[in-house]
């Protein structure tokens, strides 16, 4: 029978469709669930020749809200505006005037990793965040 025969076909043809379907977007719905990559925050020129921060990468990774505090505490309480790391080097303790001196970027760095991890620090209402544009 003609018709039944068309319908079969048009069974396959269909079946076919969605498992065509199902493998090019498997790359697409393979990776929900699983975590986005990494993100990769970037150095701008000025850092990758001063090549370190103000302490050891991994300690900044983890620590520099805290090194963030300190600061502002010492500016803040003890008028104290020098910071000197381990390697005798000095900062200025300045949210702006100096991790956003090395890292221009807010946006290519810090926001980087901060919208990977869902964090929004509430710093910029009072701190210029780009400090070189607005001089
Ligand atoms: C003189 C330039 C300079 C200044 C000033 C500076 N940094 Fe850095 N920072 C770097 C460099 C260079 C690296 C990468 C170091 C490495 O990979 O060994 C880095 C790395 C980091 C990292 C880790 C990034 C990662 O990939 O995991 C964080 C977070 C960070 N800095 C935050 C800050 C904060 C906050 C301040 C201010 C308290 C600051 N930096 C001041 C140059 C600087
Ligand atoms: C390597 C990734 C990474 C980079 C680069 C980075 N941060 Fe963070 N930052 C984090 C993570 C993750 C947290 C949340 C940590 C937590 O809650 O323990 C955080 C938290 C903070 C906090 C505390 C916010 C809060 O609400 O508790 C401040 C302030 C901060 N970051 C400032 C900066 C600044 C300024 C820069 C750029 C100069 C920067 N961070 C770059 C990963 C990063
Ligand atoms: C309500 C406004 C306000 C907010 C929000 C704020 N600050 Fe500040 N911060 C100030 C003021 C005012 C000073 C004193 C400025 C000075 O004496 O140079 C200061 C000083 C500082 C200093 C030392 C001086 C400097 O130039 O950076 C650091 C470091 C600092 N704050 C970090 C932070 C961080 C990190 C956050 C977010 C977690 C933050 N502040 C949020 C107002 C604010």
């Amino acid at each position: 029978m003609s018709n039944n025969k068309k319908i079969y076909d048009k069974g396959i043809v269909f079946t076919g469709l969605v498992i065509f379907l199902a493998l090019i977007t498997f790359p697409f719905w393979y990776n929900r669930g699983i975590a986005a990559p990494a993100p990769e925050p970037e150095l701008t020129e000025k850092a990758k020749a001063a090549k370190e921060c103000v302490l050891p990468a991994d300690e900044m990774k983890t620590g520099h809200m805290q090194l963030l505090n300190d600061w502002r505490n010492d500016v803040v309480r003890n008028a104290d505006r020098m910071y000197v790391n381990e390697h005798g080097k000095e900062f200025n303790m300045s949210l702006s005037n100096e991790c956003l001196d090395c890292h221009s970027s807010k946006e290519d760095f810090c926001d980087r990793c901060h919208n990977y991890a869902s964090v929004k620090p509430y710093c910029w209402d009072c701190h210029i965040d780009n400090p070189k544009e607005k001089m």
